[in-house]
């Protein structure tokens, strides 16, 4: 492990900016991510707000949350949202098929996703049904949210909203390859533009139009997709899971050695490699970046904690996945030239999530609390930086950084994040400030005796933020000791 380290920073004036989008959250139909986990009706006895639940709602709204996707995932491709409004008693039921054979009500549904994202200030990000739905289908549930007059708008306003919603992002299709039709890139390419075609811009709104993109390896995916249809796009998508693959177990989410830990943090660093070829391909279909990556699933993915239902994805979250968060997001703001929003998979009780509910309890997990540390990142202008840190040689011969960091700027005031990634050494960290005139410097960490600890009902705090008082300026320096397995921000003004 390295003694000590030093981080160099290069502000630029042409940096390019931290999009808040890339700390987008994804909400599926899927386990209790909706259905307990944000949505619990207006007569539940667990405090809510028209239906949503309180303590997540003040959790979603202190990450600052920018865009949320719904309602897949797979379960957009299977989704029809004429089911989805309307007199709750008269919707209709449906079985979830991707997840688990769970009977869906569709009492969440068109209303109750667009009126979230008011109460939090989210952008919403729709994802619409190629798989198994209609151009039609599709078209016409645009019609309904956007538009101010005529028929769809007139079915809108009898079930009680008069004002058409904002619909900036929307995606054609979800892993289309795969669970959301089984296309091949020739064939969704074509489907793309038609479907798109008549996803219409209604009164003031524009639509950024969203291709459903390739799972991690699938190069040819993107150039297919870019060759065919990169004109008629205004994004498309990746997804990219820290997991040890789709046959088997997927390893214990908190049961690990270190080796696995080790191998965790290669593997979900390579999210970079694989992002930048894909950028590669796009560069040579649309040199001007015109085209944005958005990587709109992303996170762990561990074996279903033992005892839960089948298919519903529920995972608990350590400091490992922290971890993973950090030096993902860490990644993400080196990308920002192509990568304009990323979703992590997902907000509630699935996968990597942010918050963990049982009835009227609300757990937030180690990854939560990394999104809240980087609140400081979001919209901010990036300080391009090097670390001369050493590399660790992990499992499946990926390259680990003993130090990770990133920093950005934002009206006058700088914020460093330094990933320690080692589990035992902590290490010296210099910080020349060179042209950044900053007299003061307040941090937080996030850290823990063991990286398998992690939250639960009934030790709701046992990975939680601390106050980082450790970090001192001293002759134009920024001096520290980031203890091991811990993640740091500093803010200086
Ligand atoms: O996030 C869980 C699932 O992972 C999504 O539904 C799907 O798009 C992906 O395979």
């Amino acid at each position: 492990a390295d003694k000590s380290v030093t981080v160099t920073l290069n502000p630029q004036e042409s940096a390019p900016v931290i999009n808040k989008e890339i700390y987008g959250q994804f909400a599926e139909h899927l386990g209790t991510c909706i259905y307990g986990g944000i949505w619990v009706g207006e007569d539940s006895p667990i405090p809510n707000t028209n239906g949503y639940r309180n303590d997540v709602l003040q959790a979603m709204r202190d990450i600052k949350v920018p865009v949320l996707r719904w309602p897949g995932g797979c379960f957009a491709d299977e989704y029809h949202w004429v089911d989805g409004i309307g007199p709750k008693e008269n919707r209709p039921r449906m079985v979830n098929n991707n997840w688990g054979g769970t009977v869906e009500d569709n009492s969440f549904g068109t209303h109750e996703f667009f009126n979230l994202c008011e109460l939090i200030g989210a952008e919403p990000y729709l994802s619409g049904n190629v798989g198994s739905g209609s151009v039609e289908e599709l078209a016409k549930w645009v019609e309904y949210i956007t538009a101010e007059e005529g028929p769809m708008a007139k079915i809108r306003k009898e079930n009680g909203r008069e004002k058409p919603w904002h619909l900036k992002y929307l995606g054609v299709g979800n892993e289309s390859w795969g669970c959301g039709g089984n296309f091949t890139p020739e064939f969704y390419a074509d489907a793309y533009r038609r479907y798109q075609t008549y996803c219409r811009n209604f009164n003031g709104n524009r639509l950024f139009k969203i291709a459903s993109g390739a799972s991690d390896y699938d190069y040819n995916w993107t150039e297919v997709l870019m060759d065919k249809a990169g004109n008629l796009m205004d994004g498309i998508s990746l997804h990219y899971y820290t997991t040890p693959g789709w046959v088997g177990s997927k390893g214990s989410a908190t049961k690990f050695t270190d080796d696995d830990y080790y191998w965790t943090l290669g593997k979900c660093l390579e999210v970079g490699d694989v992002t930048r070829k894909h950028m590669d391909i796009m560069d040579k279909f649309d040199p001007n970046k015109r085209v944005a990556l958005l990587v709109d699933e992303w996170g762990t993915w561990w074996d279903e904690e033992p005892g839960t239902v089948p298919g519903h994805l529920y995972q608990q979250n350590t400091m490992r996945d922290a971890m993973v968060a950090a030096l993902s997001l860490n990644v993400f703001h080196d990308l920002t030239d192509r990568v304009k929003m990323t979703n992590i998979a997902q907000i509630a009780n699935v996968l990597q999530s942010m918050v963990l509910t049982k009835d009227n309890q609300m757990v937030l997990t180690p990854t939560y609390y990394v999104f809240k540390m980087y609140v400081p990142h979001q919209d901010a202008k990036l300080i391009p930086l090097s670390v001369n840190t050493t590399y660790r040689k992990v499992r499946d011969n990926r390259l680990v950084p003993v130090i990770s960091a990133t920093a950005s700027e934002k009206d006058g005031k700088v914020a460093i994040s330094l990933v320690n990634t080692d589990l035992n050494e902590p290490c010296e960290i210099d910080i020349p400030l060179g042209n950044i005139k900053a007299k003061n410097v307040k941090g937080e960490i996030l850290t823990s005796a063991n990286i398998a600890d992690y939250n639960d009902f009934g030790q709701p705090e046992k990975v939680t933020l601390k106050a980082f008082n450790g970090a001192k300026i001293n002759k134009g320096s920024l001096k520290l000791t980031l203890p091991a397995k811990s993640i740091v921000t500093l803010q200086l003004d």
